[in-house]
């Protein structure tokens, strides 16, 4: 029998979509069947044995779409395995400081959900990409380049470690 999973998450320009496919992809290589959803488009949860979200951080909290979504479905989400992941950390080379300081927004962000028990909680690295970023911020951007520290061995081992778990 089959566990099916729903991956639902929220993105500003799409790296959080692309890590979500690949745990996705990974997760089915083991046998799981996996639905990949943006977090406000997610009708019912009622199909699902697990769900996992992801979401980046910006300006010190996680995406509001996926706090509104955890608001809206705490009935559902008490009876439901939920595995959370964020990308959040984007300086190349390894900045200790700042996975220390997304770790910590991540954590103060959960404490306003104090209800929900996640079986896994993961940070991964981000993306950051100078040309997509809109006025103001692209002002406020200064001259930081562009990185991409997604960690795709990591990523993957995580969802293999989270088959595990949900099997
Ligand atoms: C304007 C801006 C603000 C950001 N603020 C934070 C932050 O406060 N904390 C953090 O850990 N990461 C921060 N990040 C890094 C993002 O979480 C990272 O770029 C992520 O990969 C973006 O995901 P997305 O491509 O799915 O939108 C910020 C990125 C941008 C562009």
């Amino acid at each position: 029998m089959t566990t099916k999973i729903l991956i639902g998450y929220a993105t500003r320009y799409g790296s959080t979509q692309e890590v979500s496919e690949v745990i996705a992809s990974t997760l089915r290589e083991a046998g799981f069947e996996v639905d990949v959803k943006l977090v406000q488009e997610i009708k019912s949860l009622s199909d699902y044995k697990a769900v996992i979200l992801g979401a980046p951080l910006f300006m010190f909290h996680w995406h509001k779409d996926v706090l509104r979504f955890l608001s809206r479905n705490q009935k559902i989400l008490l009876d439901t395995q939920v595995a959370i992941f964020s990308l959040g950390p984007t300086h190349d080379p390894y900045d200790e400081q700042e996975w220390r300081d997304s770790w910590s927004q991540l954590n103060k962000e959960l404490e306003n959900y104090s209800w929900l028990m996640p079986v896994e909680i993961e940070m991964f690295g981000g993306r950051y990409d100078p040309d997509l970023l809109k006025f103001p911020l692209k002002m406020m951007a200064g001259k930081t380049p562009a990185s991409d520290i997604r960690d795709w061995d990591m990523i993957r081992a995580w969802a293999d470690k989270l088959g595990g778990k949900l099997k």
